[in-house]
């Protein structure tokens, strides 16, 4: 390890620095938890393509990809241009424009689930959104949620397993909180049966391609399922498509596993890189925040209605951005070039932990690829993990954090246990990411890190 890091820090000594600098400024020197890194984390000078390079001048291909918003990669030529557009027309119009429209009326043509809309600033956003709606369309107050999905930091998704689990995910969030708040383990059809049987639960939301976008997979049938005992118990059903929406089809994860939500939440590749997202669903229920909602014609900001507000919904740059960027996603083949490079990449790292006999396996699903490291993990039959144990990903903390030193000083930066890849990644990329993993397995196996 002590080389490693000592190369980690060699060649990334501007990053350390202004590492320094940002840790008087900011809790752990960040600006979102994924960000922060031991010792320091790296500073991005610039990006484009695939590809992003730090302050240090180190080449990275990157399979963070502004985390997941990124299926075009960094600065597609139209939306750089369509952004340069609509800036010059003005950034705020504090009211209604023209491009916002068009981003609602392309979500809608896309989204098979989409009756009607509302934009909302984030993903945490969209998902507290969706849940008020959902609690205000049914009457009733608890929620469902699948262990280990995530649906942003918000104080109703902030949960814990069980009553008598002692750690909840975030310190500070009323008690109450957790109690309108059910969390049921993914896969186990029994227990969410059993739970909706009460007739008391106004909503499931889930991740569908099972937690932190399929790093934990659900089995085949299990979403299908849901949407059956959700119908049957006058439930909503919420796909939380923040990441899969426009990227595991021009539809997202509901096109492609060819399943209705009555709700889903959006952001990220929604609005091209910039900050936006939507709730699209069943109009009868986006239809509780019309402002005479409960039939009177009182405007009212408070009664009988949801109630939403937010001053960066569909600002104008984001929107411009969206709209160019979901257009493209419709008119080209970007997500099935994406889920090609993926498929590639994954073989290529199974067929180097096979020929270096490295223990571990790599999975995609999609456009997003995971991989098992330090233990015997199955390889999957074609890349969609598909063994009957759940994958662990790299239960060694030290081996994770080792490997991701190594992988940057070898110029590839990863998202968790794997990453996201855009339409740009081509065979280069690829290449270049085998070789860095190649080279990393060496420096690992030298510092007696991996078996
Ligand atoms: C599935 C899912 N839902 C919600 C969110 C929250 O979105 P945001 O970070 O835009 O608030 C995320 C963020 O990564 C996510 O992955």
């Amino acid at each position: 390890m002590a080389n490693i890091l000592a190369n980690f820090e060699l060649l990334h000594s501007s990053s350390k620095k202004l590492a320094a600098e940002a840790s008087s400024v900011f809790p752990s020197g960040v600006t979102h938890d994924a960000r922060a890194f031991e010792p320091f984390p790296i500073y991005v000078e610039k990006a484009q393509g695939p590809r992003k390079w730090d302050v240090d001048g180190n080449e990275i291909v990157d399979y963070i990809g502004g985390h997941g918003s990124l299926l075009l990669g960094h600065n597609r030529p139209e939306v750089i241009e369509n952004v340069k557009n609509a800036l010059l027309r003005g950034t705020h119009f504090g009211s209604s424009h023209d491009l916002e429209i068009a981003w609602g009326q392309q979500v809608l043509k896309m989204v098979p689930c989409g009756e009607k809309l509302r934009f909302t600033s984030s993903g945490t956003e969209a998902t507290m959104m969706a849940l008020r709606l959902a609690r205000a369309y049914t009457g009733r107050e608890k929620v469902v949620k699948l262990s280990d999905h995530f649906h942003g930091w918000h104080d109703i998704v902030v949960g814990k397993l069980s009553n008598d689990e002692s750690q909840p995910q975030s310190l500070g969030v009323p008690d109450s909180f957790y109690e309108s708040l059910i969390i049921v383990k993914p896969n186990d059809i029994g227990s969410l049966s059993d739970v909706l049987a009460n007739n008391e639960i106004a909503a499931v939301i889930l991740e569908p391609t099972g937690a932190h976008w399929g790093e934990i997979p659900l089995d085949s049938g299990y979403l299908q399922k849901v949407r059956e005992l959700t119908k049957k118990n006058n439930t909503l059903m919420i796909m939380d498509e923040v990441i899969t929406g426009f990227r595991m089809a021009p539809g997202g994860a509901q096109e492609y596993y060819n399943i209705l939500p009555d709700l889903s939440t959006h952001a990220k590749i929604i609005a091209g890189g910039l900050p936006g997202g939507c709730v699209t669903g069943r109009e009868e229920i986006i239809n509780i925040l019309e402002m005479n909602a409960g039939g009177s014609n009182h405007h009212s900001q408070q009664q009988d209605r949801v109630a939403h507000q937010g001053t960066y919904n569909a600002n104008p740059i984001s929107a411009a951005a969206g709209l160019t960027a979901l257009k493209i996603i419709s008119t080209e083949n970007v997500t099935e070039q994406a889920n090609l490079t993926t498929k590639k990449l994954v073989n290529g790292l199974n067929n180097i932990f096979r020929e270096l006999s490295v223990p571990g396996s790599a999975w995609g699903m999609s456009s997003m690829w995971h991989f098992n490291l330090g233990y015997e993990a199955p390889f999957p039959n074609n890349i969609e993990w598909d063994a009957r144990e759940a994958p662990r990903g790299v239960p060694d903390k030290k081996l994770m954090q080792a490997l991701r030193w190594s992988l940057f000083n070898h110029g590839v930066d990863l998202m968790s246990h794997g990453g996201m890849v855009s339409a740009t990644h081509g065979d280069k990329e690829i290449d270049d990411t085998l070789t860095g993993f190649t080279n990393a397995i060496a420096d690992l196996r030298s510092e007696k890190l991996l078996a």
